[in-house]
């Protein structure tokens, strides 16, 4: 759940109370009691953590010291992390609500400790009804001096978007069919105030996106496209941005079916790309970032039914393309051919899309990053990987040099939905830029969409990643 921030004039009136500080602050300023000082100072000699101490009034009192002198985007994420620690310990304490107070010489680490803090208390209970362990923590009371009551509201906006693309992820195919994700994100707009529009199949055939019908064959639901746009009064952006994110709310393969044990077990997790798009507006919208986005989301599952795509069939894309379908697992691709076709429609000054799309792109770099590509200038990579880095959802950037574009020449049709095997995250990055005429990237977010062991305040299974990078970007833009 997310935690309520407070601004307070004065942290150290409440039970339990966190203090930010780094080596070189004076614990003699911070009004403890001598003999805490003391123990503080002994715990604190060298190193780094956090310590809990109770003071004469019976107060408990968490320091927790950052260091300084790393570059800036480190010292911000232990700061997140030392939020996840002192979230796990409020927590294990039952503690319901805590203040916190910044005494480090970095004014930037209250936000990023509170955002840190608020992440790791996302908790998916829906499906619990015998043990239900929600987290007690409820309030963070920040001090008027450690933070402003705008950086406060602009970290629950962005909790708030977080949240909810994990939730979608976290929702499985029994709740989250291609319609039912449609619908949660139209429930969103409405209440946020951003335009959603869901096409049934009845629109996505009249608009011939071979693609997404050819995945769709299979499965005895229907596929939607769903259509978002953030438009503000007054925007930066000359043309629209458009976000495109993979919505496989089931992958099992198709035919060529996959194996159920670490691999069809956790593809509920296929349409983390869509989940990031629908948090990402969330929070722009709840933001009200001055940008103009379009967000574009196919859906389907992808399965082996009576009537599906066959390894050798030609699939005629919206583009006018023809696929030579080799292989059904390789579906991702097939779907978001077609949104990013629709998405020349736009005229985008810059198209984004996010798909969990290969285990190549997990085998290269595992959870640790989202691998990168496209054809959008150095400097709008650059701004991207600034971002990422920021935020610690950090970027790996791959090349779509032509070799690997020859590796997915088809000897039947256009091109083929497969390449050889090496480089699979690159193939599939040349296979979609058959689809595109404007600057574009494209992140690969297999590994670092869903975990199996929690990372810290990213937390297990979704991650949202995707939301906290392009909020950043788009703030920065
Ligand atoms: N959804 C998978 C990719 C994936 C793998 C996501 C692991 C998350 C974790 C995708 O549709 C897929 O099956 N890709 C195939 C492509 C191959 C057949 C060319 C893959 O990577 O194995
Ligand atoms: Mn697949
Ligand atoms: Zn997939």
């Amino acid at each position: 759940m997310t935690i309520e921030l407070q601004l307070c004039k004065d942290y150290s009136k409440f039970d339990h109370i966190i203090i930010l500080i780094d080596k070189d602050t004076s614990l003699n300023t911070l009004g403890l009691p001598k003999g805490d000082v003391t123990a503080a100072q002994k715990f604190f000699d060298d190193k780094k953590g956090s310590t809990y101490l109770k003071n004469a009034e019976g107060k408990t009192l968490n320091l927790v010291r950052i260091d300084t002198g790393k570059e800036k985007f480190k010292r911000l994420e232990d700061a997140r992390k030392a939020g996840y620690s002192l979230n796990k310990f409020l927590n294990g304490q039952k503690i319901k609500e805590v203040s916190l107070f910044n005494a480090s010489a970095d004014a930037e680490l209250a936000a990023a400790f509170t955002e840190g803090l608020l992440l790791s208390n996302y908790q998916f209970l829906k499906y619990k009804t015998l043990e239900k362990k929600e987290n007690s923590l409820v309030t963070l009371h920040v001090d008027a001096r450690s933070a402003d009551k705008t950086t406060l509201d602009e970290i629950t906006k962005l909790v708030d978007g977080n949240f909810f693309a994990r939730t979608l992820v976290n929702e499985p195919l029994s709740f989250l069919t291609a319609e039912q994700l449609g619908a949660e994100i139209k429930k969103a707009g409405a209440k946020g105030g951003f335009k959603v529009e869901v096409l049934n199949k009845k629109k996505i055939e009249a608009l011939k996106m071979g693609g997404l019908l050819s995945v769709n064959k299979g499965s005895i639901d229907p596929p939607t496209f769903t259509v978002l746009e953030w438009k503000p009064a007054k925007y930066k952006n000359k043309k629209p941005i458009v976000l495109v994110g993979k919505g496989v709310v089931y992958d099992t393969g198709g035919l060529s079916l996959k194996p159920t044990p670490n691999s069809m077990d956790m593809m509920k997790c296929d349409m983390a790309g869509a989940a990031a798009v629908a948090g990402i507006f969330k929070a722009a919208a709840a933001l009200k970032l001055p940008v103009h986005l379009i967000g574009l989301i196919p859906a389907t599952d992808n399965r082996p039914g009576m009537n599906a795509y066959v390894p050798g069939d030609v699939v005629k894309m919206m583009s006018g393309l023809n696929v030579e379908m080799l292989n059904a697992d390789a579906e991702g691709r097939m779907i978001l051919a077609d949104a990013l076709h629709y998405a020349k429609q736009f005229k985008p000054e810059l198209v984004i899309d996010f798909a969990t799309l290969t285990g190549a792109a997990v085998r290269a770099i595992g959870a640790v990053a989202t691998a990168y590509m496209g054809t959008a200038n150095d400097d709008i990579k650059k701004k991207l990987e600034i971002s990422a880095d920021h935020v610690y959802e950090r970027l790996i950037h791959f090349p779509l040099w032509d070799e690997y574009g020859d590796w997915i020449k088809s000897d039947v049709a256009d091109i083929k939905n497969v390449g050889p095997g090496e480089a699979g995250h690159i193939t599939a990055g040349k296979f979609l830029e058959y689809f595109v005429d404007y600057p574009w990237l494209h992140l690969d977010i297999a590994g670092s969409a869903y975990l199996m062991k929690e990372d810290n305040y990213r937390g297990k299974y979704g991650t949202a990643v995707g939301v906290r990078m392009i909020i950043d970007f788009l703030r920065n833009y």
